[in-house]
């Protein structure tokens, strides 16, 4: 049987973003029937590779040359959505990479099944925004996008805790911040499609956050190490910047992800104006 380590390369190395995430449902689907038989496949080991597979489009430019979106119109609705699915389909790839990368690290079997469900749900958020996007007349792939999103995951590429501190414990803690927002625009636009899509995502999202903690918290502790001075540390070593108030404290809470883990490094933007905002 197809290792779990080896279909997540298999995903990491298909570029097209639907291709991509059906095989994603599917690995996540064989994996799911396998756990509800009592067992599981054996994650086994398999190279991932540095980047995984994109598609020729969208271009990818640095941020500062991608064209700033403006949502009050359908345009800039339309960048909106497309900025998203540009990261849910980083989201997808980083889900699976984590399975790849550290499958030498042993980890009970509920950590495959977390990230598979994240990596599940990426998928379905990525689908939700494209049919958003075709149904406003334009598709992923027809405005460019950011290209350093894989920066996170090569910075924590050989540190498992802090791929989980950066991944799920900022960037996608991140995501719960901003998300109340974007429904609003989307909710004066009267735009059903995209809310419920967005309603979706915000509501799985708190689970792909609680996740990271979860297991970050349980690798502190098997290490003896103290879990916030080291989400500390290992934040301020690889996302070498501040973290952007104001957060989404009730949410965050949901994720167990407490008040003392991220303030005080967001009280860093006092101490060094001008250092590098959120990538
Ligand atoms: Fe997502
Ligand atoms: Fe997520």
């Amino acid at each position: 049987m197809t290792s779990l380590a080896e279909r997540a390369v298999e995903v990491l190395t298909t570029a097209d973003g639907r291709a991509k995430t059906a095989l994603s449902h599917a690995h996540a689907a064989a994996w799911r029937a396998a756990r509800a038989k009592g067992g599981t496949f054996p994650v086994g080991q398999a190279m991932p590779p540095a980047r995984p597979a994109r598609p020729d489009r969208p271009e990818l430019l640095p941020p500062r040359e991608v064209p700033r979106r403006r949502p009050g119109s359908p345009q800039g609705r339309i960048a909106l959505l497309h900025a998203l699915a540009h990261i849910e389909l980083n989201a997808v790839d980083l889900h699976w990479d984590i399975i790849a990368r550290f499958a030498h690290v042993p980890m009970p079997p509920g950590f495959y099944d977390d990230w598979v469900k994240a990596a599940d749900e990426e998928s379905k958020h990525f689908n939700l925004l494209c049919d958003c996007l075709e149904a406003m007349g334009s598709h992923y792939g027809a405005l460019p996008a950011h290209a350093f999103m894989w920066q996170a995951a090569e910075d924590t590429a050989e540190d498992l805790l802090g791929r989980l501190a950066v991944v799920p414990m900022v960037l996608e803690a991140r995501g719960l911040d901003v998300t109340p927002g974007m429904i609003t625009i989307f909710e004066r636009a009267g735009e059903a499609d995209a809310i419920a899509a967005l309603k979706t995502i915000y509501a799985e999202e708190v689970g792909h956050v609680a996740y990271g903690v979860k297991w970050f918290n349980w690798l502190c502790g098997r290490d003896g190490l103290d879990p916030k001075d080291e989400f500390h540390a290992l934040v301020r070593r690889y996302f070498r910047g501040p973290l952007k108030p104001p957060f989404n404290d009730e949410k965050r809470a949901e994720s167990g992800l407490p008040p003392d883990f991220y303030w005080p490094l967001a009280e860093e933007v006092e101490a060094a104006p001008g250092t590098a905002g959120f990538r």
